[in-house]
């Protein structure tokens, strides 16, 4: 039996989306910019995705730009509005210490070309608070960027409140909802924010297909520059085969979203008390009040991460350390850090993350496997367990 509980990473396709994606690439091979039928067949392919993706996030089509994923839109959003607001004297750009590399290496590539940045702390909770936010944005700041959830720790931020205290001050606010699109409702105007990135392969679609909101009127500089695509905001042939599955995942997503919600948050509440209550020396990394439901991050005492994740792998089971990006390097997880948690905690935590495939005999195997191999590793070191 194989277990993959590495949904935060990436999902597997909906079965819907493979058939899209290849009805499309053997059907509609046309350049969607182009004026003849074929052309025109691919464009309305895009503009149902469009329409699907907007009806996702509560947005309106014409606001919905497509790109690569989560890392262009992040890029685009921050660069394209830095760069807009330029002439303006806002040279200030705020994001939370909690936010993927997408959003973290955009600000700090801006800070080498001069900008002023601020990373706002949060606390053991992994929450952002207002509090922070206030103390921070001033008359210069152009945007402010905090994710709509973490991807380590599932943690849901109040970006409805930072957005208004963003707004206050004349700044933009952009978040990162790439763990929370297609998971949880999304709701662009509920949250009140100006630019919101999310990515087809978080939810059961592909990879290298995501879409950048950009509420009306909001003044932006595309980053990607050549041809009119995309209303002249980004330039390149669009990924028709990517996009339409994006399109259908994000349909299937809408459709499914409370049961499935549900249903995930049960398999995984039941493999946390499982773990919690079979494994001694565990604790929950952040809160677990506002979380989506398809994420855990524990620490485990006196047990490096790596080794237990790799234990866990020859055993069939797949989770990760943090975010894939920095996996394969044993730095410890930035988002735990910028928690405050200590350093034992930062290096030995486990993501667990479940989706549409994830079923109670997998979370039954994790809870049967974990005790023993912990015990395993704990054996390798002297001092007792505490808790
Ligand atoms: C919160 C968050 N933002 C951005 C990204 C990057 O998205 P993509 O893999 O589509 O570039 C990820 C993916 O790990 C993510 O979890």
């Amino acid at each position: 039996m194989r277990v993959y509980f590495d949904y935060n990473a990436t999902t597997p396709l909906a079965p819907e989306v493979v058939d899209t994606i290849s009805q499309v690439s053997r059907d509609l091979f046309g350049n969607p910019s182009s004026i003849h039928h074929f052309g025109q067949q691919a464009k309305a392919t895009i503009d149902d995705a469009r329409s699907a993706t907007a009806s996702l996030i509560n947005a309106d089509p014409s606001e919905i730009v497509f790109v690569s994923g989560g890392t262009e839109a992040d890029n685009f959003a921050i660069r394209g509005a830095a760069e807009a607001l330029e002439p303006t004297g806002r040279r200030h750009l705020i994001a939370s210490g909690i936010e993927h590399e997408a959003v973290l290496n955009t600000l700090r590539a801006l800070a080498r070309r001069g900008w002023r940045t601020t990373l706002l702390p949060v606390d053991q909770t992994g929450v952002v608070s207002a509090d922070r936010l206030r103390e921070a944005i001033d008359a210069e700041t152009a945007l402010v960027s905090v994710m709509h959830a973490n991807n380590e720790i599932g943690t849901i931020q109040p970006v409805a409140a930072l957005a208004a205290i963003a707004h206050e001050h004349g700044a933009l606010l952009h978040t990162d909802a790439v763990q929370t699109a297609g998971k949880v409702p999304v709701d662009v105007r509920a949250l009140g924010v100006d630019l919101l990135s999310l990515s087809a392969h978080k939810f059961n679609g592909p990879k290298g297909a995501g879409a950048l909101w950009i509420k009306r009127g909001t003044r932006m500089q595309p980053t990607a520059t050549g041809g009119k695509h995309e209303r002249n905001r980004r330039a390149g042939t669009e990924n028709v085969a990517a996009i339409a599955g994006l399109g259908v995942a994000a349909v299937l997503a809408a459709r499914k979203m409370a049961p499935e919600a549900a249903r995930v948050c049960a398999l995984r509440d039941r493999l946390e008390a499982g773990i919690l209550g079979n494994v001694p020396g565990t604790q929950v990394n952040g809160t677990r009040e506002a979380r989506v439901p398809n994420t855990t991050n524990i620490s485990f005492e006196r047990v490096e991460a790596e080794s237990l994740l790799i234990a866990l792998d020859l055993e069939g089971i797949a989770v990760s350390t943090g975010s894939a990006c920095s996996s394969g390097t044993l730095e410890p997880s930035h988002v735990l850090k910028a928690m405050g948690l200590p350093s034992h905690r930062t290096q030995n935590s486990l993501r667990f993350s479940l989706g549409m495939f994830s079923t109670q005999e997998e979370v039954d195997r994790v809870v049967e496997v974990l005790p023993r191999l912990v015990e395993k590793l704990r054996g390798l070191t002297r001092r007792p367990v505490s808790a």
